[in-house]
């Protein structure tokens, strides 16, 4: 029995990407490599909905957001890190690790960013330089109302970096109509290709700062990125397998439309939350000014249940594997990823094992 992936990446891939990703090597230097790059990026502007540059990186997400930090900000400057959830957290650990004056604008865990709050935080610290938000909090299965917070953050005048890595190219982006300056996604997410390739968009205002910023860097320095992508490269050797993959992923966005992949993510995530609800189970958290993500649903074990020997079960019997709670939430909730090449189909035998589990369970 094939294993039925369910976790919020890496997610499965549609058989064109294995094809893809296991093409004979090219040379990075060479034409086609460039040819490839150009086509990726012009490939993700509409997607991104955004006339900015977009640098590619070797590295998974959090190299991206690593990227972020390190370009725009010099040491001890002043952050305000918006987070709901273990992503958000880490956002702002890495800005604490590279000495920046962290504000923190913490929600509790299954809430999302309430913006009022968020413009009360920026009017009372003025010195503020960058705004940190996660999109699409993986770890607790919400999404920020991000048009809503983009409408507070445009009255200031302060960097805007959104960590989108489990949300852009499954939930709606619109990157230049929100001014966001540096947004973050990665491979493995809704770009039905493997892990290693983070992908970082730059605004004008971010190339600036960047050209301002005294953070040590070298690996993801972007004036080496500009220097390189401008010849068709890239400053280090690439993940050039994964860059294949990418290059399919974005094509099969764009032969079935944007739109209609968005509105199929919207409809196998209803699906999703409808058959947690069927089951007698709740979803964890409650949106508020915000949603319940389309990527990722996270579903409140009870107290009588531990959600780590449910997952157990699921992949011993059913060789279905589902995400667990991160941090405090171990055990309390299960994720069910539903991102990239997914379906209905997909989804139904989860259900279906879940319910057995739980008869079991409670047996
Ligand atoms: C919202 C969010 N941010 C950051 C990350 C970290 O990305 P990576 O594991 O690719 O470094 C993830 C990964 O799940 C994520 O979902």
């Amino acid at each position: 029995m094939e294993q039925n992936l369910r976790i919020p990446g890496p997610t499965p891939l549609p058989p064109s990407a294995l094809q893809a990703s296991a093409r004979q090597m090219i040379d990075h230097r060479g034409p086609e490599f460039a040819q490839m790059q150009q086509e990726i990026i012009a490939g993700l502007k509409p997607l991104f909905r955004t006339e900015n540059d977009i640098i590619l990186l070797t590295a998974s997400g959090t190299g991206g957001l690593e990227a972020a930090i390190v370009n725009l900000f010099s040491p001890g400057e002043q952050v305000l890190a918006i987070s709901i959830g273990s992503f958000g957290e880490r956002f702002a650990k890495i800005a604490r690790a590279y000495q920046l004056d962290v504000v923190p604008v913490s929600f509790p865990w299954g809430e999302t960013a309430d913006p009022s709050v968020v413009d009360q935080a920026l009017k009372e610290h003025p010195q503020v330089k960058g705004v940190l938000v996660t999109h699409n909090e993986t770890s607790t299965g919400l999404t920020n109302n991000l048009a809503a917070l983009s409408k507070v953050i445009a009255k200031y005048e302060v960097l805007f970096l959104v960590d989108s890595i489990s949300a852009v190219g499954a939930i709606e982006m619109r990157v230049d109509d929100w001014g966001i300056d540096v947004m973050i996604t990665g491979s493995q997410k809704a770009w039905m290709a493997p892990p290693g390739v983070a992908m970082v968009t730059v605004s004008p205002q971010a190339w600036t700062a960047s050209r301002q910023s005294k953070l040590p860097r070298f690996y993801f320095d972007f004036a080496q990125y500009e220097e390189w992508m401008a010849k068709g490269q890239t400053p280090w050797t690439p993940a050039v397998s994964v860059y294949f993959a990418l290059q399919n992923g974005i094509k099969l966005i764009k032969d079935e439309g944007l739109e209609n992949v968005l509105a199929r993510q919207q409809r196998v995530a209803d699906y999703t939350r409808q058959e947690v609800r069927r089951l007698g189970l709740q979803l964890f958290g409650n949106p508020g000014i915000g949603f319940y993500s389309n990527t990722v649903t996270a579903i409140s074990i009870p107290e009588s249940l531990d959600g780590e020997a449910i997952r157990k079960s699921l992949r011993q019997q059913y060789n279905i594997v589902l995400g667990g709670g991160l941090g405090k939430l171990k055990g309390r909730i299960v994720r069910i990823g539903h991102m990239g090449w997914v379906q209905e189909s997909h989804i139904t035998p989860v259900f279906t094992a879940l319910q057995k589990v739980l008869a079991h369970t409670e047996a």
